[in-house]
């Protein structure tokens, strides 16, 4: 254990449990990059507005390059006694050029010094995951255009749903427009908070900013942050922007989890609606004819991970007084985790969704059942003036006629029509498709073939955009 960089005023060492406690090196070593990155503008600017000397600044910038390179290499060795990714740095750093790495702190503390770090990475992530977000959506949109011609050259039809009771039949590919939609609102989630989230805290000093005639512009312009933050409390003490980040993590990883729910019921042996490919689904150590849909179950199981982690950042900055406390070195792992499981959730559905298959066969009957078409016969007696509330009790008749005797709409009498409504016949009966019900639904955002046709077509040249 070497001298604490905080040692000064102290005559005890720090106790075994508390170094443990206090420490989050183990997990805020993977802000490196950013925490150097941070060094070199901070010890740059400190020359230009000549608080170091040239020579001074040279020896500590060199210094920092072949420690970030120690660290790339896995070289670099993490003490715990040295606390945080910060003071390992600087204390890398004093071991490899001597007492003059003790004036890179000048002007600084690591009250700024971590929320820049921290700012750099979660801005770095916010639009990583608005890449992958937008990545998925596209492949949405290609899914969409794809199932417009199925083996028959017809759209793939779907049972829609509500309550998970057939509601009324739709084109596959407007159910795929309905997902990359969310998607659209989560990538730009993403890019609003990645605007907001654009300046930098460094020089914000610990609280209060510094008597030292620093260029906060000018260390902001080079970590590539838009401004400085306008307020040294304000810049040291917030993490909201690492709110929005879990935030949009959250309703993202919501909607993914509505997929996987969507995903896991369609592929099971009583849907039969999807078959996922074998390289993203897994076996049974004891039943050999299981083919489980692992990847959808854990999407959805781990945003609960992913909400937690909003959660728990809200309980842990809600009750802190201004500006900097320790509670906010707990921003971290969740930010992290959160990262980590979207990333690799919207790349594994962008892999698995093109190499599974939709049993077009199966999805269509499906369809058909359930009375889908009931709404298209009741808005067919509404065409020729019926109150369209008689015609939905003269349909509910009809459906209740026939579930008692277990048929379809399309296999009631003429007699048993004509007896329900004098405008009803087996010919209207007859009519009852699921392709004539898709088809008449030509509403803005409808599911008729050609306006899903004209969404898929404007998604694709958004996207090219
Ligand atoms: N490791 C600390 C964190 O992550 C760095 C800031 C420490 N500042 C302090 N005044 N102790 O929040």
């Amino acid at each position: 254990q070497d001298r604490k960089l905080w040692g000064g005023r102290f005559a005890e060492a720090t106790a075994d449990l508390v170094e443990q406690y206090n420490a989050s090196v183990p997990f805020d070593q993977r802000l490196a990059e950013q925490d150097i990155r941070g060094s070199l503008a901070h010890v740059a600017m400190l020359g230009q507005v000549g608080i170091l000397a040239a020579d001074e600044v040279a020896q500590i910038s060199e210094g920092l390059q072949a420690i970030l390179t120690d660290i790339r290499a896995g070289h670099f060795e993490w003490r715990l006694d040295r606390e945080d990714v910060h003071m390992n740095v600087e204390a890398a750093l004093r071991d490899r050029i001597g007492p003059v790495a003790g004036k890179l702190h000048t002007a600084r503390s690591r009250n700024d010094q971590v929320a820049v770090d921290f700012r750099l990475f979660v801005k770095e992530a916010t639009l990583q995951l608005a890449d992958l977000t937008r990545q998925l959506r596209s492949v949405m949109v290609q899914e969409a255009q794809r199932h417009l011609t199925s083996d028959q050259g017809q759209p793939v039809i779907l049972p829609g749903y509500t309550h998970l009771q057939v509601a009324q039949p739709i084109l596959l590919s407007h159910w795929f427009l309905a997902y990359a939609e969310m998607l659209k609102r989560d990538e730009g989630r993403f890019r609003d908070a990645a605007a907001r989230m654009d300046e930098s805290p460094l020089g914000s000093a610990a609280l209060a900013g510094t008597p030292w005639p620093i260029d906060r512009h000018a260390t902001a312009a080079a970590l590539g942050f838009a401004r400085p933050t306008a307020n040294s409390l304000d810049g040291v003490g917030s993490r909201d922007f690492a709110l929005e980040f879990l935030s949009a993590c959250s309703i993202l990883m919501a909607h993914l989890s509505r997929l996987s729910e969507e995903t896991v019921l369609y592929s099971t042996f009583e849907f039969g609606f999807l078959t996922l490919p074998d390289s993203h689904t897994t076996g049974s150590s004891i039943m050999p004819q299981k083919k489980n849909p692992d990847v959808s179950e854990l999407a959805r199981g781990k945003s609960g991970r992913v909400f937690g982690n909003l959660m728990g950042l809200l309980t842990v900055v809600k009750g802190t007084p201004l500006a900097y406390n320790k509670d906010l070195q707990e921003d971290k792992e969740g930010v992290f985790d959160s990262f980590d499981t979207c990333s690799i959730t919207l790349r594994l559905y962008a892999e698995m969704l093109p190499k599974s298959t939709w049993n077009a066969d199966v999805t269509r009957a499906a369809a058909a059942r359930g009375y889908s078409t009931a709404t298209d016969l009741a808005d067919h007696l509404a065409r020729s003036g019926v109150p369209f509330r008689e015609a939905h009790e003269v349909v509910g008749g009809l459906v209740g006629l026939a579930s008692r005797s277990g048929r379809q709409l399309w296999e009631l009498t003429d007699n048993e029509m004509r007896q329900a409504h004098p405008l009803l016949s087996a010919e209207v009966a007859g009519q009852l498709t699921v392709e004539a019900s898709v088809a008449g639904r030509g509403s803005f955002g409808g599911t008729a073939p050609e306006r899903v046709q004209a969404a898929v077509q404007a998604a694709l040249s958004e996207l090219d955009g």
